[in-house]
């Protein structure tokens, strides 16, 4: 099963394993960690999911949506590693996949 391990702004991190097909947020969410909010419930619409992705795992997921890449544009914070999590899909990855979540204070 992939894992993914989450880092929080205050340098703690939680590790989990992550069904194929599930996202990056419900995860987060199922498993009761700290930082992803998700209060669209992972429609792309309200960015509280933010995380950064490092351009190494670019190839296990699929490019932003237009919307997502919009979402993104307007949220404080933002770089080119920035990417909502619910759009974030697991698929085979053999390995452990790190992201980022953003201060959302
Ligand atoms: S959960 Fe709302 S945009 Fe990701």
């Amino acid at each position: 099963m992939p894992r993914v391990t989450y880092h929080l702004p205050d340098g703690s991190f939680s590790r989990v394993e992550v069904n194929r097909g599930q996202s990056i947020m419900s995860a987060s969410i199922e498993n009761n960690l700290p930082g992803i909010v998700a209060e669209c419930g992972g429609s792309c619409a309200c960015a509280t999911c933010h995380v950064y992705l490092s351009p190494e795992y670019g190839d296990i997921f699929a490019e932003p949506t237009e919307e997502e890449v919009d979402l993104i544009e307007y949220l404080e914070g933002s770089t080119g590693e920035s990417r909502l999590s619910c759009q974030l899909i697991v698929g085979d990855a053999d390995r452990e996949i790190h992201v980022r979540v953003a201060d959302s204070r």
